[in-house]
């Protein structure tokens, strides 16, 4: 099989040996005789599944007991409508604007009740995320969103607001799982898994119980968080094969040495490649220092007129998906978990060649 390395912001690269261990449990998962897509999702093989999963997230993040996380379906984009849905209640809410997503959940959520932007970058083109202490936020909020990791222009927190008592809210579909979090420090964390959790079609939503008793009547069931909460997530039938990988993903990343150490190849991925981009003209990346990705990384060539050539011969050398977004432009190079330090050597030394040649 041909070595490539594929950087794709999601769907997106998942851990080799996680890929393996699927293709060898795919006709017979422990001696059951069944395939994980096979299996009635109230069977205790895949409630074992399920609770193992479950009970291995809350080990990698240290989720404290007074939260519950929920396995759903409908992606982030589900939850940007189904966060007014279930805490708004008759309020107002913050939003923070940092970047195309947190712009989108603003979009999303204002069909549902009054928000507030309380701080926007949007006509700075994303490049940074303002000083906390500017934010305009409203005492009385339902809840302040942000989106952590913006996953389009390459913007990462480098802190947390202090909304005092009102509940964070926090988008981190893109890099959940790459660093140290606390998760005390937020009512909300939710996240789509085809990043760095596993294949497409899971969103995972951990809630401060608290939290629960919010919703409107008009949350449809399968999203209402207290109700999935009641019910393992099983008011409908899960994402089960997703479930499934992403334990897979789970005890993978438990065996790297859990997310502290994942944070440190990652911190290593991520500076080899902005080295390399701020050691040259010839490349940029223009986010400020202090709130650049380390899991998405755009960047620009200083001539442009060259960026069909440079992405056929990244393609030519199994260097995959470096195409930036397109509301963006220029190049990205999405750099999760389970991309290895490798791929981020070829990808520089393919960058190198390139400067050179031209
Ligand atoms: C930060 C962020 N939020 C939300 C989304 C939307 O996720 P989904 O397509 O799973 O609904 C994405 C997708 O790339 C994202 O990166």
């Amino acid at each position: 099989m041909k070595q490539i390395y594929n950087f794709s912001a999601g769907p997106a690269v998942l851990p080799k040996p996680v890929l393996e261990r699927a293709q060898a449990e795919m006709l017979d998962w422990h001696g059951s005789g069944m395939s994980v897509m096979e299996m009635s999702h109230r069977g205790k093989e895949f409630t074992g599944i399920l609770a193992k999963t479950e009970a291995d997230l809350r080990t990698l993040l240290s989720v404290p007991d007074n939260y519950k996380v929920l396995f759903l379906q409908g992606g982030a984009i589900a939850e940007n409508a189904m966060i007014p849905l279930n805490l708004l209640n008759g309020k107002a809410a913050d939003y923070a604007v940092t970047g195309g997503w947190s712009k989108r959940s603003v979009d999303d959520a204002s069909a549902y009740g009054k928000i507030y932007v309380v701080a926007s970058t949007e006509s700075k083109q994303y490049r940074h995320v303002p000083p906390f202490s500017d934010w305009q936020l409203n005492k009385d909020a339902a809840y302040l969103h942000i989106c952590t990791n913006e996953t389009m222009s390459g913007v990462e927190f480098d802190g947390v607001p202090n909304a005092g008592e009102v509940p964070i809210v926090a988008d981190m579909s893109s890099h959940i799982l790459s660093r140290v979090i606390d998760v005390s420090q937020f009512g909300v964390i939710y996240g789509g898994a085809q990043k760095n959790i596993g294949p497409a079609g899971l969103c995972i939503v951990i809630v401060r119980e608290d939290l629960l008793d919010r919703a409107s009547p008009l949350t449809p069931a399968v999203f209402n968080w207290k109700i999935q909460a009641e019910n393992q997530s099983m008011i409908n039938t899960p994402p089960t094969y997703s479930i499934y990988i992403a334990g897979l993903v789970f005890e993978w990343l438990l065996a790297q040495g859990g997310v502290p150490a994942i944070e440190q190849q990652n911190i290593e991925k991520a500076a080899l490649l902005y080295n390399y981009i701020d050691s040259t003209d010839f490349y940029s990346n223009k986010v400020a220092l202090n709130n650049r990705s380390r899991m998405n990384i755009p960047f620009f060539l200083a001539d442009e007129s060259l960026n069909d050539v440079f992405l056929k011969g990244a393609e030519a050398s199994g260097l995959l998906q470096l195409k930036g977004h397109r509301a963006v432009g220029g190049m990205r190079a999405s750099i999760y978990n389970a991309m290895p330090i490798a791929g981020v050597q070829a990808l520089v030394s393919y960058m190198q060649a390139f400067e050179q040649a031209h």
